[in-house]
């Protein structure tokens, strides 16, 4: 099969997971890029890139690359590309833009010029064109154009892979899929120990650890995507991935609370889309007044970062949150995301990692706190001493 560029795109700070990721795919010349991981390879790599990446929103195969001096020179070079190679004249497209140029202030003014290419090269080519449809298009066409540099791609992915399709229901600040699983791949996690969130709200975390421990590949509950309506589509290649052997034992235990009666309902409601029901149990409880469900297991949690908080500052939460985990979860590493400074400044603990990662547009920092045995028992008695 030939080879050919593909690139996938992700958030600021998964860009090294993805990597790796996209390597235990075998692929090669994997090249690390902001927001984005390019690598070579074939038909097969692309469905599978789409299928099996966690840490991927989108991947992209580019079929022109060129510079761009004047703003003509976007619609002509644009209209040079053998669309009809690409795209059938029965199915509808739309065209997508990330422009950072000063020849191009205006996103949507660049959309349109390629849009308008395709159209004329169709009619040129065939006496006909295929009609646009910038909601729910067949073939999406992505245009990347970085001051004078413009890369023109297939969006092989269609909807964002992060809509993985099991959500049915969310609460007030639901995580995002990709950001979920990217979190839980840089803890190193993959169903060694027991998992628990303790603020799961609709309980995302908790299906994508549930997926990477069982090897449930991400696009497994998804419809469709965007390369089903390439005309290269080889129906029995991506048979073959779908129908792959992918799912592995896992015995461990995935646990999730929240204090909220309509989080815990959201989050049932999901795991029960996603068949996982067996294997993630639920529960209603305010974190800093709970037992832990086992020992020694990790914590991976998404907690509030203050926008919405009325009866508690975000503070005493964070406080709260600290002292519990030194008094009752000894034996375990905890993961925090949070954008709050104030927050993770309350908390108590001094984080054995710190790692920048953005959630949406909000920088946020991910810690990984280690409580060790007796570590509690232990500053107690220190205090005791020093009084
Ligand atoms: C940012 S949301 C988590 C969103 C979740 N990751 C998701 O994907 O839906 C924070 C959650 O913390 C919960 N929460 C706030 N205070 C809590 C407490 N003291 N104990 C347990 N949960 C709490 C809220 O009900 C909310 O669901």
């Amino acid at each position: 099969m030939i080879k050919f560029k593909i690139v996938a795109k992700t958030f600021a700070g998964l860009e090294n997971v993805l990597a790796d990721e996209i390597r235990a795919l075998g692929a090669e010349s994997v090249s690390i890029e902001r927001r984005a991981v390019s690598f070579s390879g074939n038909q097969e790599l692309l469905y599978k890139a789409n299928f099996q990446l966690r840490t991927a929103l989108k991947i992209l195969k580019p079929i022109a690359e060129f510079e761009v001096t004047k703003r003509d020179e976007l619609y002509d070079r644009a209209k040079k590309i053998p669309w009809t190679k690409y795209l059938a004249l029965g199915k509808t497209f739309a065209v997508d833009s990330t422009v950072q140029s000063e020849l191009f202030v205006n996103t949507m003014y660049a959309s349109l010029k390629v849009k308008d290419a395709i159209a004329d090269h169709f009619r040129e080519a065939t006496g006909k064109r295929p009609s646009v449809n910038p909601d729910d298009p067949d073939i999406r066409i992505n245009v990347y154009l970085m001051e004078n540099r413009c890369i023109i791609s297939l969006d092989s992915s269609g909807e964002s892979l992060h809509k993985r399709g099991y959500r049915i229901g969310q609460g007030d600040a639901p995580i995002n899929e990709v950001l979920a699983a990217g979190m839980i791949l840089i803890t190193g996690w993959h169903g060694e120990k027991d998992f628990f969130d303790p603020m799961c709200g609709s309980g995302t975390l908790l299906i994508e650890a549930a997926m990477i421990a069982k090897g449930i590949p991400p696009g497994m509950y998804r419809k469709s995507f965007g390369f089903e309506q390439w005309p290269d589509f080889d129906e029995k290649l991506f048979a073959d991935i779908y129908n792959g052997d992918h799912e592995k034992e896992f015995n461990g235990k995935i646990v999730g609370s929240d204090i909220s009666v309509k989080d815990i309902s959201i989050a049932r409601a999901n795991i029960k889309n996603a068949s996982l029901t067996k294997v993630i149990e639920l529960q209603v409880q305010d974190f800093t007044k709970l037992e832990p469900p086992f020992q020694n297991g990790i914590i991976v949690t998404n907690p509030p970062y203050g926008e919405r908080m009325k009866s508690q500052s975000i503070g005493e939460l964070y406080n709260l949150m600290g002292n519990t985990l030194k008094n009752k979860f000894a034996g375990f590493k905890a993961w925090i995301i949070s954008s709050s400074s104030e927050g993770f400044m309350n908390i108590g603990l001094k984080p054995a990692k710190k790692i920048d990662i953005f959630n949406g547009p909000l920088p946020c920092s991910f810690r990984c706190y280690e409580l060790f045995e007796g570590s509690h028992k232990q500053s107690v008695m220190i205090k005791k001493r020093i009084q």
